[in-house]
């Protein structure tokens, strides 16, 4: 790996966001610049920078994907217009769906349902009708050493990997925060002034809650993970945990409802303690509130019939599912 880390300790977060602007500065040189805007703290700081550092030069995307947690879009272009930058939702659900069609395995489902549809057809098009010859994205430390270790393929990560996004997506990709992991991206987002609800937000993956839902992906099966989410996100919102998420399971299992035998699905839960998602510990969570997640769960989301919360560290565990 050629990039070195720039560590908590050794980072000084205003001569860091001078010395990214100029860097952004000069990989857009005069000419119109993009900015891909998930919502987390990552993409939220470098979207951010670029817009200190270009102006009315940047345009910033959000791509609803339709893999997207409860009102996230709104939310986000909510969060932005008060900081002055504005974001512009491309809706290209549909293509992320049909691509994720049939398709089970995990690495597949990052690699043609998500990396290669959001690169080479969503913002290769946008790239390429805006006149832009960058792409801004807040790929971090992290990303690179997991994809680069093989542990799991982020969705964007390319160089570190061989791959040239000019060769193969027509466009060049330049990542402001790729030395830092999440601490500094947070104490950066501080510095800039981000709200505490973006600065602090528990990360969230590229593939969105496509790496929560195991084996196909489907319109439905999203639905069903997504509102799960919302109860779990609800609950665990003052838990102080790193992060926590609903997992949707592909077995089905023996349940019971309105007295009549149900085949249902099942939902896992995750909360974790971890400062940089290199490895995590499961929070332990007093047994009333997981009990509760899972009335509400069971009572809220339709199709699920039972509940569990995983106990198991990172590794050998991951954060995410898929
Ligand atoms: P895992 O599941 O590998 O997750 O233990 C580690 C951290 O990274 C997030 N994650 C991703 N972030 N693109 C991203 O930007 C991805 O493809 C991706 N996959 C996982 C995950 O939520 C956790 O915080």
């Amino acid at each position: 790996m050629k990039t070195h880390e720039i560590t908590l300790e050794a980072l000084d977060v205003d001569q860091f966001a001078v010395d990214q602007v100029a860097a952004i500065q000069a990989a857009a040189g005069d000419a119109v610049a993009i900015s891909a805007l998930s919502g987390g703290v990552d993409s939220a700081v470098v979207t951010l920078l670029a817009h200190r550092a270009l102006g009315s030069q940047l345009r910033t995307y959000f791509i609803e994907n339709g893999l997207m947690r409860e009102g996230e879009a709104k939310q986000i272009v909510a969060w932005f217009a008060d900081l002055g930058v504005d974001v512009e939702v491309v809706d290209a659900s549909d293509k992320f769906l049909a691509a994720l069609e049939g398709v089970s395995d995990p690495e597949e489902k990052r690699e043609k349902g998500i990396t290669q549809v959001f690169y080479k057809d969503v913002f290769a098009e946008l790239v390429q009708a805006s006149g832009a010859t960058v792409l801004f994205q807040g790929t971090n430390f992290t990303d690179v050493e997991e994809t680069a270790a093989g542990i799991k393929r982020q969705h964007n990560v390319f160089e570190q990997i061989g791959i040239d996004p000019e060769k193969a997506f027509g466009y060049k990709v330049f990542e402001p925060i790729l030395q830092l992991r999440k601490p500094g991206i947070r104490a950066v987002a501080r510095a800039l002034g981000l709200p505490p609800e973006v600065s602090e937000r528990p990360p969230f993956p590229g593939p969105a809650l496509a790496a929560r839902v195991i084996g196909e992906v489907t319109a439905e099966r999203v639905e069903t993970v997504r509102k799960a989410t919302v109860v779990v996100e609800e609950e665990l919102a003052d838990s102080g945990a790193f992060q926590y998420l609903a997992i949707l399971h592909k077995d089905l299992v023996t349940g019971i409802r309105d007295g009549k035998r149900d085949f249902g699905q099942q939902i896992e839960v995750r909360c974790w303690e971890s400062t940089d998602a290199v490895t995590a510990t499961p929070t332990e969570l007093d047994f009333a509130t997981l009990r509760k997640i899972a009335d509400r769960i069971v009572a809220e989301v339709p199709g699920i019939v039972s509940v569990t919360y995983n106990i198991c560290t990172k590794p050998s565990s991951c954060i995410e599912a898929v």
